[in-house]
């Protein structure tokens, strides 16, 4: 099909920027992320700056990007503000030196956030698409995550128009944007395999400034095998959810699961798949990786719904050449939809995800390492675990060589409260929260979750607080933390 957009090049697309454009890329970890005009956008900041000139935009995405978008336009010193999830290095050092302002959101909220009109109004969507017609319907690739929503507020739309992409990708992906208020009504997924939308995103032609033809692929590297304490988590988690089958709602049917992303929850996967009391089930998540295609080819994952699919080089392989037996088998959804607490909690979607922390009352700390530093993001774990029919969070006992425990007794940052966490899960075992009070659950915290060389200061910490509903000691609560700022070891610390 001929096209009936102007072809520019990189170049000709970044010289359309203007300096404090607020610009929507897509792109969900580094499935779908336009490559080419970010680079000559970094590039073009570059030679602003050389020549005196101020230049930075505001970048939002649907989530994380890798070094072609983020790392390129961090490194360029070309971004004002981000938002709302990332994991580049790049730019993870900029934000932590307060060199770019980085807002941290729930998924499911950012395209409603950016309809409203709350982060500015857009000047450009830069999308990556498989196929564009005439009439302006925008097939995407391998992630959908904000990108309609770009497309549909944006003043103009630029396409990286990717020839590394198979146009066969049309039909995988289901696009359709709630209403907003007073007019919003149910979103009607009413079981993980509906469809609700269309397959392409459909934008008025007058709006679409150019494509640019590419042919690049970006290396989302191999998953890490599993060392010991991944399957051990992998194991725990596993016996936990084949135990959780005597409940009526998960007897006729396993529900459906959320799983995060990272090695952890690729080991996670794969010990549910290997589990012989774990029947088939089904997924609604924000991100397939690895493990998710080998339980489908296995026959032990029946369906999945996602907003990204993020395999190695070795899984896309196998990926495009059977096309066909996945297409029948997963869903490509908006992040607002495949995020969406209303949907998460009617269909009784089990959560797990990682925590980079876990104190003795519950709460999770996703996002920070020792109160101040930015690690990625709180994701879609919030979307989630808020909504979910069982929350489960996973993590390590121990981090850094055995110096860190994850379990602390107050979290340095808190992005999910007691009162939405229900399990905690590491590699010494399971404390199971639900029904008990925050003394019960400090003892179980401590006996379950903490390595040995951490569980009796746990329990000290929880027998200093006398009075009071909950075992809390202020003067103390961060004792484990500040050790390890004096010391660069928790263990030993003084909790006279
Ligand atoms: N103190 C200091 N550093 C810590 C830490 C702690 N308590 N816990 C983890 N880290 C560090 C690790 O050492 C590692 O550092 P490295 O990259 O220098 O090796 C890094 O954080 C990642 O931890 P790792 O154990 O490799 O696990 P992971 O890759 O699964 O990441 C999270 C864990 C929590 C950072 C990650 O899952 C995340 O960003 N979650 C938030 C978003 C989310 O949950 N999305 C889910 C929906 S898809």
């Amino acid at each position: 099909m001929s096209i009936a957009f102007p072809k520019l090049t990189p170049e000709e697309a970044a010289a359309m920027v203007s300096n404090g454009d607020i610009i929507g890329f897509s792109g969900f970890t580094l499935a779908g992320a336009p490559k080419a005009v970010p680079a000559a956008i970094a590039a073009r900041a570059t030679a602003e700056h050389a020549a005196g000139r101020p230049f930075k935009i505001g970048v939002i995405t649907s989530a994380s990007t890798g070094p072609s978008l983020d790392g390129v336009l961090a490194k360029a010193d070309a971004i004002r503000f981000r938002t709302p999830y990332q994991s580049n290095s790049d730019l993870r050092k900029k934000i932590n030196a307060g060199e770019v302002h980085y807002f941290d959101m729930h998924l499911s909220l950012l395209p409603q956030t950016v309809r409203y009109g709350f982060l500015g109004k857009l000047k450009f969507a830069i999308v990556e698409a498989c196929e564009v017609s005439p009439a302006g319907e925008i097939v995407l690739t391998t992630s959908v995550g904000a990108s309609p929503t770009f497309c549909n507020v944006a003043e103009k739309v630029i396409i990286e128009l990717n020839h590394a992409q198979t146009p066969a990708l049309r039909g995988f992906h289901d696009i359709y944007e709630p209403n907003d208020p007073p007019s919003r009504r149910e979103i009607p997924v009413y079981g993980v395999r509906d469809r609700i939308g269309t397959t392409v995103v459909k934008v008025d032609p007058s709006k679409i400034a150019g494509i640019i033809e590419t042919n690049e692929t970006e290396d989302s590297g191999n998953f890490d095998v599993p060392d010991e304490t991944m399957i051990r988590i992998g194991h725990n988690v596993a016996e936990f959810l084949a135990g959780e089958r005597h409940r009526s709602s998960m007897q006729k049917s396993f529900l459906p699961i959320q799983s995060g992303v990272g090695n952890i929850a690729n080991a996670v996967l794969g010990a549910m798949g290997e589990h012989p009391d774990i029947p088939p089930f089904e997924m609604y998540s924000e991100v397939l990786q690895d493990a998710v295609f080998k339980l489908m080819q296995k026959g032990k994952l029946l369906f999945a719904s996602t907003t990204a699919i993020t395999a190695s080089p070795e899984m896309s392989k196998q990926f495009y050449a059977n096309l066909d037996f996945f297409r029948s088998r997963l869903v490509l959804r908006p992040q607002e939809i495949s995020n969406h607490p209303e949907i998460v909690r009617r269909l009784g979607v089990i959560s797990i995800n990682a925590a980079i922390e876990a104190d003795l009352f519950g709460n999770i700390n996703s996002t920070h390492v020792l109160g101040s530093s930015m690690m990625n993001g709180i994701g879609g774990s919030g979307d989630f675990t808020r909504n979910a029919f069982i929350s489960i969070f996973v993590c390590p006992s121990l981090q850094k060589g055995g110096k860190i425990s994850t379990i602390v007794p107050l979290v340095s940052h808190a992005d999910h409260s007691e009162h939405s966490v229900q399990v905690i899960i590491t590699d010494q075992g399971v404390a199971d929260l639900r029904g008990k009070s925050p003394q019960e659950r400090a003892q179980l915290i401590a006996d379950k979750c903490a390595h040995p060389d951490f569980r009796d200061a746990l329990h000290r910490y929880a027998a200093l607080s006398k009075n009071g509903h909950t075992p809390m000691t202020l003067s103390k609560a961060f004792a484990f933390h500040q050790h390890f700022m004096k010391t660069g070891d928790m263990r030993g610390v003084d909790l006279s």
